[in-house]
């Protein structure tokens, strides 16, 4: 039985509970009631509808609430509405203003409808033909169009579309682009505005069938299975979407835009943070060519991509005592679409957690760390992204994002290309991705503390010369807390409880340690910087608002720029001893190689929240020797 069947009425779940089947169908029936549900109009957006933080922690019973987004695709009007299943009624309901409010995202639909659109224009079949190419045999999907000097696209539904040549069914097309072409789609009127044609380019031959024996070549034979087992089962607990594992303890919850979300984590029954997601992604390309210079992806804003999460399976993408999660989207015309084993939740050895042989007593003491791996995986076209928290024994919370699948091709690499195969581009870039931190470490109240090393001339006090210390620096208000990290200083980001002390008399915190990895590379002045503004700072604070969730705010598609964390901050508010929310940009900056070719070995990238000072000794005292067959001791 999964998570949604067990749980047939909404009135008894708890107000974070994960989407059911349901409560899904309630919120179609309701909408179709009210008028807004009509023939040509489609889900873009469907995610629970979270009630603000206090109503939650005071245990308040709280309406279940859902938001849905509709786009009506004959006319490209749109509206944003809530609804609750609870008093089977719209809550609100606004049509968007979409040159000022940008447009819902790109949608099931219009993936399917993007090459007949392409097909029926004359233009795009004619600059096929001067190359050579059978149409049929082209693959093409709908991009999102960003925002550029063409006054004539303000206010419309816009996608641009570049074609893939597929030789046979199996043929992986991202290895043959057809450059130097490049169709600007209006999906409303469903017509081709514009063909941008540069000088027809040879489409890259090379077979990107990784999947294909013969392209993988014999099987390396002398690799023996690893399996994992633990004898007396798993060392966890879920319950409708309440974990319990060792002192941790945790809700998760899941959406389509953010995917796998954790709610109230809390150590040994001390609250750390109240929610943890990651709020928005981008991928910016460098490449300026005519063709492409505006390739900018957010897989969540614009693409909702946990809609397309993988359904796991058990050897393959994980191993060992496993617990999978189904969970429940809608679909494009608001039906609930189970997607069976999402999320993956496992415990994993982790080496050696802490260890000492003491020369003068003759102790001889080793504990094993282990984690609590809580994870999914989406496809979102040529890439595939994997999110894994881990929770460890010692109180350290970790985010690993894995980056796989197929590299984005062109077929002129250049100077912001890499060749990656004979004739075959794959583009710089980056995987910028924001993290939504609402900390709660011992409590709502939190400040953040910029810690960094600090050198110390040699001179009076430091005659050796060889003190470094610690600066600390208060960021007091919105302004003062949008941060660069500086791996060179050693820079971290303390999240301290100014009201609640240890036993040491120090604020107890949780530090945040930024890979240090570059922000956004494009021009302060691009497009891309002011509609990606969360992505040029390593860190933002801001008091805690529950309407503000996504980083570069509600509707990224196609929105001007401005909107989520850089408009939020323009008040200023004080974030010092405040409801405050962390919001942390971290992520990989892509150079590829010939070895992602023709598939991506996994790349990481992440961040790391660690007690300081929340505990008054090593947390992790308590972790028993390990008892095992393979251990004599
Ligand atoms: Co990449």
């Amino acid at each position: 039985m999964t998570l949604a069947e067990s749980r047939t009425s909404s009135a008894t779940a708890h107000p974070l509970a994960m989407t059911s089947a349901a409560e899904v169908d309630t919120v179609r029936e309701v909408l179709t009631e009210a008028g807004l549900l009509t023939e040509h109009v489609r889900y873009a957006f469907f995610a629970p509808e979270e009630p603000p933080k206090s109503e939650v922690l005071a245990g308040d019973e709280c309406d279940r609430r859902f938001r849905a987004v509709l786009l009506d695709l004959a006319t490209g009007r749109s509206w944003d509405t809530v609804v609750s299943t609870q008093t089977r009624s719209v809550v609100s309901q606004r049509e968007l203003d979409p040159p000022r409010d940008g447009q819902p995202p790109i949608i099931d639909t219009e993936f399917e409808m993007i090459e007949d659109i392409l097909n029926a224009d004359a233009g795009w079949l004619g600059a096929l033909r001067e190359r050579g190419i059978e149409p049929a045999s082209v693959r093409a999907v709908p991009l999102s169009a960003g925002v550029y000097d063409y006054p004539d696209e303000v206010g419309r539904r816009i996608v641009r579309a570049f074609g893939f040549r597929q030789d046979h069914e199996r043929d992986h097309p991202w290895a043959h682009p057809i450059d130097g072409l490049v169709a600007y789609v209006d999906l409303t009127r469903r017509t081709v505005d514009r063909i941008v044609d540069e000088a027809p380019h040879p489409v890259p031959a090379t077979s990107g069938n990784f999947d294909d024996p013969q392209v993988q070549g014999p099987p390396l034979d002398s690799l023996k299975p690893i399996e994992i087992t633990q004898p007396h089962g798993r060392s966890f607990t879920v319950e409708d979407g309440h974990v319990r594992w060792g002192k941790w303890d945790l809700r998760i919850g899941f959406n389509e835009r953010e995917g796998l979300t954790l709610h109230q984590i809390a150590f040994d029954d001390r609250p750390i943070c109240y929610r943890a997601s990651v709020a928005e992604m981008v991928v910016p390309y460098a490449d300026p060519a005519p063709v492409r210079f505006w390739q900018n992806y957010f897989d969540c804003g614009e693409y909702m991509f946990a809609r397309y999460a993988d359904s796991l399976q058990l050897g393959c993408d994980c191993l060992g005592d496993i617990l999978y999660t189904d969970v429940v989207v809608a679909d494009d015309l608001g039906n609930p679409r189970t997607i069976s084993n999402a999320i993956c939740m496992h415990e994993e050895d982790y080496g050696v957690l802490w260890k000492h042989t003491d020369m003068f007593t003759g102790s001889r003491e080793t504990r094993r760390q282990r984690r609590l791996v809580i994870s999914f995986f989406t496809p979102i076209g040529n890439y595939d992204y994997g999110f894994y928290w881990y929770l460890y024994l010692d109180g350290t919370i970790e985010l690993e994002c894995k980056a796989t699948g197929i590299v984005f091709t062109s077929g002129t690499p250049g100077e912001y290309a890499t060749e990656i195969a004979p004739g075959l581009g794959a583009p710089f870039h980056q995987h910028l991705f924001s993290a939504r931190l609402d900390m709660t470490v011992d409590g709502e109240r939190n400040a953040v503390d910029e810690v960094e090393a600090a050198r110390v001339p040699m001179g009076e006090g430091n005659p050796y010369g060889n003190a470094f210390r610690r600066k600390v620096t208060r960021l007091s208000r919105e302004s003062d807390a949008q941060r660069d990290a500086d791996a060179a200083s050693a820079r971290v980001w303390h999240i301290v409880n100014p009201e609640k002390h240890n036993a040491l008399g120090q604020p107890v915190g949780y530090v945040l340690h930024p890979t240090g990895q570059p922000t956004l590379l494009a021009d302060d002045a691009s497009s891309i910087a002011s509609r990606a503004a969360f992505s040029t700072k390593a860190l933002w604070v801001t008091a805690y608002d529950p309407a503000e969730r996504y980083s570069a705010g509600d509707f990224v598609n196609q929105n001007p720029g401005g909107a989520g964390l850089p408009a939020w901050v323009q008040a200023d508010r004080p974030v010092d001893g405040e409801d405050i929310v962390v919001w942390h940009t971290f992520g990989l900056t892509h150079f590829p190689r010939p070895e992602d070719w023709p598939v991506m070995p996994v790349d990481y990238t992440g961040f790391v929240l660690k007690p300081a000072g929340f505990f008054d000794r090593n947390p992790a005292l308590d972790v028993p020797p390990t008892v095992s067959d393979h251990c004599s001791s």
